[in-house]
């Protein structure tokens, strides 16, 4: 057979294995068996030394003329079955969720707190963390030797002055006298926020938590604005009516001051280890402005009165959810996270 038939042969072989074809790895293997460095086609090459000198470059010609050819047969081919991955494809299947972030529980709550009271006309505000003794302290009617310095104990900051310490804020309260200085009266404003103490932890406290604290100042504002107000945010926020108390408790910056206490929802009132077995959760701190902050904050306590509120957050956020340690909430555990 002559290398012209011999090439004329391989030709027609390889077209009609390709026609067999259904799947790239075959088409793989083919092409390797005919196009590739030891193929078939090369080894018809290999053999074109062999022949008579004149006849070479013809011979080459259509040697290179069959693997053209072939080349745009293979492609065709590879084109029509599609690439490897398109074979085994299940539509039906589900696909692969990206792994994509969400709120925080705790952002997601004060979020919708802060579009409930700016609903009903309040500021919403940020103060700082980093605070000095006068805001967090001494403009709240609480002196330097006043024992609600202790109940909450801080950390100190290096600097600032020997009178005028900077501290980590022990409460959203710490607002209420800067904001006066900068809006003045009428005011209706709230601050959230995250706030710190010295504290050794247990299932409801930690050392660092959030608040949410509220300050409205107008003329004759009474105790009837502030029972209000919490009502109407407390069924805004749970979507029910809540049992709640109220009874007398003592801040240095309200006077008079009420602790609200709600049912705990973690155990429907039962005692649990989030409301210490009593069954009730402190969950706001309120009254009526003293008029010594009116004071610090430049307006006449005799022309303006208020009502202020602190709001746990961090503990509203474990009645919503029925989280029984409040330690969970900074602790970020995936396995916690994940559940919201
Ligand atoms: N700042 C208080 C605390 O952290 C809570 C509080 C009580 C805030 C009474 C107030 C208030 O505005 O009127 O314990």
């Amino acid at each position: 057979m002559s290398l012209h038939q011999e090439l004329d042969k391989l030709r027609g072989k390889a077209l009609t294995d390709l026609k067999q074809i259904k799947d790239q790895d075959s088409l793989m293997a083919l092409r390797i068996k005919y196009l590739g460095r030891k193929g078939e086609l090369a080894s018809i090459m290999a053999l074109l030394k062999q022949v008579a000198k004149e006849e070479r470059p013809q011979l080459g010609k259509l040697v290179n003329q069959v693997k053209r050819e072939l080349e745009i047969a293979f492609l065709r081919v590879s084109k029509t079955i599609g690439d490897r991955k398109s074979q085994g494809i299940d539509f039906t299947l589900p696909g692969i969720k990206p792994p994509i972030g969400h709120l925080h529980p705790l952002m997601r709550v004060q979020r919708e707190l802060e579009d409930l009271f700016r609903s009903m006309g309040f500021m919403v505000l940020d103060g700082p963390e980093l605070e000095s003794e006068y805001y967090n302290f001494e403009s709240l009617n609480i002196p330097i030797w006043h024992p609600a310095r202790d109940m909450q104990d801080t950390f100190y900051i290096k600097g600032g002055k020997p009178d005028n310490r900077w501290l980590l804020r022990t409460h959203t309260s710490a607002m209420q006298v800067r904001a006066l200085e900068k809006y003045g009266a009428p005011l209706r404003a709230v601050v959230p926020g995250r706030v710190f103490r010295y504290e050794a932890t247990d299932a409801s406290h930690d050392h660092t938590f959030w608040q949410l604290e509220g300050l409205v100042v107008d003329k004759d504002i009474s105790i009837a604005n502030l029972i209000g107000t919490m009502k109407v945010f407390l069924s805004g926020i749970f979507q029910r009516e809540v049992e709640v108390r109220l009874r007398p408790g003592y801040f240095p910056f309200v006077e008079p001051g009420f602790e609200l206490d709600m049912k705990c929802l973690v155990c429907n009132g039962l005692g649990c280890r989030s409301c210490k077995q009593s069954g009730w959760i402190e969950l706001i701190g309120c009254g009526l402005v003293h008029p010594r902050v009116l004071e610090f904050g430049g307006l006449n306590p005799k022309e303006y009165s208020g009502f202020a509120f602190g709001l746990g957050l961090s503990r509203l956020v474990m009645m919503r959810y029925k989280i029984d340690d409040i330690r969970l909430l900074l602790s970020g555990d995936l396995r916690f996270l994940e559940q919201f």
